[in-house]
């Protein structure tokens, strides 16, 4: 309470309350563009390579790209075309969860968590089944590019990060062009022939932000999905509750992006002025780290914070973030983990987390177990 804005050894300035991040975050003297920092930043800036995505863009070219990339989702804020969804969702969850069936231990991550959201946006996204494995190995080494092992190289981690990347961009250009020529329902036929009042997404635009799409699509939602049933099975009374009270699944998945959210801090903002936070002035151009994990746990927003509570009220968390970079994939990625809890709560009868802790994922930005063992 008494030191709001930290600056670390290395420079970096570190916000991790609940007002200060919300009033950072809809701050248009913030930005998300790297390009903007004084000094690149070998931790996370790619060597080089296209222009950034919407996520690492400001307005007004953010605002543009991002309303291009949501239309094939219906008009802004309608649930359309992702509600239409939740039978295919039902479906490959309950397909996975028979897999599971009368198995005496499994990997929640491996077996269903990871499996479930990868064939769920690749399907909406238009990629064919036999091409999953491949995109999934991408997805994979640009995601491993964040983490951290403490005896490796990050050079060589972050170079196979960015080759990967080239590569699914590539790969869905070339998927583009097809589906420009002979379209289907999917969503990448959809931007590929996209000619609106705004225009069209030029060629390199439709690969940055359809592997964009992608990887956001691949490990966050893995990670709530795991970090739920993780929390609920150290949590045996909120578990008997949610099979009780099923209609409490949301609320839950809501507490859950609140107290174990997979997005633990936003490591790309720069100021482009000085802006005085809590009696501290942070200069323009150095890195700006929030902390929204810690946010969602500030006791001056959050009565009794630390408490897991399945059935929380007004619980405006930082999970999705805030203000204009706030989750583009959030009512999907709602759907999925409720129908994710719900068939593995109806699923697992007496189930027994056979490590704990987990082994987690080198990873300082997204929090989750790499394993689950459950028994
Ligand atoms: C943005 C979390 C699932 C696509 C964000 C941000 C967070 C987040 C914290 C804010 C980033 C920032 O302010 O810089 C999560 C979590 C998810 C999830 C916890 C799962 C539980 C998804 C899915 C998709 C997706 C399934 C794609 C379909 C995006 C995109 C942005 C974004 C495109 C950038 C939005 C913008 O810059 O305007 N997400 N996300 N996310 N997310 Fe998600």
């Amino acid at each position: 309470r008494e030191h709001k804005v930290a600056r670390q050894e290395d420079g970096k300035y570190l916000v991790g309350t609940y007002d200060e991040i919300a009033a950072l975050l809809h701050d248009p003297r913030v930005s998300s563009d790297l390009r903007n920092r004084a000094e690149p930043d070998p931790s996370i800036m790619p060597p080089e390579g296209p222009p950034p995505s919407f996520i690492g863009r400001d307005d007004p070219e953010h605002d543009r790209l991002r309303r291009l990339a949501m239309r094939p989702f219906g008009p802004p804020h309608s649930p359309g075309r992702i509600d239409a969804l939740r039978g295919d969702i039902a479906r490959i969850s309950g397909q996975l969860a028979d897999g599971l069936r009368g198995k005496s231990s499994f990997d929640l991550v491996d077996d269903f968590a990871f499996p479930l959201p990868v064939t769920v946006i690749c399907d909406l996204l238009g990629v064919p089944s036999e091409d999953i494995p491949q995109v999934h190995t991408w997805a994979d080494t640009v995601v491993s590019g964040l983490d951290f092992p403490p005896d490796e190289d990050p050079g060589a981690r972050r170079h196979a990060a960015y080759e990967a990347r080239s590569a699914m961009g590539q790969y869905l250009g070339e998927l583009a062009e097809k589906r420009r020529h002979s379209p289907t329902d999917d969503m990448l036929s959809a931007l590929a022939n996209e000619d609106g009042p705004e225009g069209a997404l030029t060629q390199q635009e439709l690969m940055v932000t359809t592997v964009l799409l992608l990887i956001a699509g691949h490990e966050t939602t893995v990670n709530l999905i795991t970090n739920g049933m993780l929390t609920l099975l150290r949590n045996p009374e909120a578990l008997e509750r949610l099979r009780a009270e099923p209609e409490l699944i949301p609320s839950a998945v809501e507490e859950l992006l609140r107290y174990e959210p997979p997005v633990q801090f936003l490591p790309q903002r720069t100021p482009l002025a000085d802006i005085e936070v809590a009696g501290v002035t942070i200069p323009k151009g150095v890195p700006l780290i929030l902390v929204l994990a810690a946010g969602s746990r500030d006791p001056l927003r959050f009565p009794d914070p630390d408490r897991f509570d399945p059935a929380r009220r007004d619980n405006q968390h930082f999970g999705f973030g805030s203000g204009i970079h706030n989750c583009f994939g959030a009512p999907l990625a709602r759907l999925e983990t409720q129908i994710a809890l719900t068939t593995l709560i109806n699923l697992l009868d007496g189930p027994r987390l056979l490590k704990d802790p987990p082994e987690y994922r080198n990873s300082p930005v997204l929090r989750g177990p790499r394993h689950l063992l459950l028994g």
